[in-house]
């Protein structure tokens, strides 16, 4: 039976009660397939799961989809009880951030090698959001495991860093991209689209495996390959590319055509207004 909890009063409560190892998985909802193996993971490793529910305002910018974010706590929490999950979180923003002025004026700062790359370059403050809440939740919930999809990878190197950072008693674990039969990763966003715009977006993850071909057989260098994709992308006139680029694995700096580690080809595109992001990695 999984029980729904609004207030930071009553989840400490039941978490005093609750057998350890506690895992968390931090979501804003809209639950599916790839949540659901965020929880499976959790439930092999861990005694009590807690899953919480939070659309945090602070990782939206102004003119992004903060109001239309879809929600539907009833489809949840039903999704949580199948899978039983033993606790959802869901508390309202006032919550989290009593005072949210002042919250916004003490965001915490990734380093901008990790957050002004990829994502953060047109997502201004988008990371510091994610930061911000992530570290909230651990500090309220105190898990000792926490569950991150490998989808938004970005934000999985920066939430190791806000642990590293912040010295946090938790292990971060990710879990890798949960696909649709045509190729589509999983998100929330995929609501957003129609059953044609989802057959187009399957073609994000065919340009990252086209990509990921190509180098590995070496034919051509890295900037080829990406651009061989990019060509092939073009062919789908709704497909609006926002980056295509290759980062290593370490750090996800820029990579080289003579590099020894893996690395991940990552892309994030526009269908209509629907922004989707996917990678791939090359070992
Ligand atoms: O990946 C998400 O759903 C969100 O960015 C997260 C980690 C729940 C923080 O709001």
């Amino acid at each position: 039976m999984t029980s729904l909890i609004k207030s930071i009063q009553d989840i400490k409560n039941v978490i005093a009660k609750s057998a350890k190892p506690l895992a968390l998985i931090p979501t804003m909802g809209s639950l599916h397939a790839g949540h659901i193996s965020l929880i499976q993971t959790a439930k092999s490793e861990c005694k009590t799961i807690i899953v919480y529910i939070f659309v945090n305002p602070l990782q939206f910018g102004p003119n992004e989809d903060f109001s239309e974010y879809p929600k539907d706590l009833a489809s949840d929490l039903k999704t949580c009880e199948e899978n039983n999950v033993d606790f959802v979180f869901a508390p309202e923003i006032n919550e989290i951030y009593p005072d949210i002025e002042s919250v916004k004026r003490n965001l915490i700062t990734p380093p901008c090698e990790l957050a002004d790359i990829l994502c953060g370059k047109t997502r201004e403050n988008h990371f510091s959001g994610v930061a911000t809440v992530i570290k909230r939740f651990f500090d309220i919930i105190e898990p000792d495991f926490a569950y991150f999809g490998e989808k938004d990878l970005q934000q999985l190197y920066i939430i190791k860093w806000l642990v590293k950072e912040f010295n946090l008693p938790v292990t971060v674990q990710s879990c890798p991209i949960v696909r649709e039969h045509t190729g589509l990763a999983y998100s929330s966003r995929n609501k957003y689209l129609s059953a044609d715009e989802k057959n187009i977006a399957a073609s994000l993850y065919k340009a990252l495996k086209l990509a990921r071909g190509n180098t590995r057989s070496g034919i051509f260098p890295l900037n080829k390959a990406i651009l061989e994709s990019l060509i092939f992308l073009s062919h789908f006139p709704e497909i609006k590319v926002e980056y295509f680029e290759a980062k290593d694995k370490t750090n996800l700096a820029n990579v080289h055509n003579d590099t020894k580690h893996g690395f991940y080809y990552l892309i994030a595109a526009k269908i209509k207004k629907v922004r989707l992001i996917d990678n791939i990695e090359v070992p």
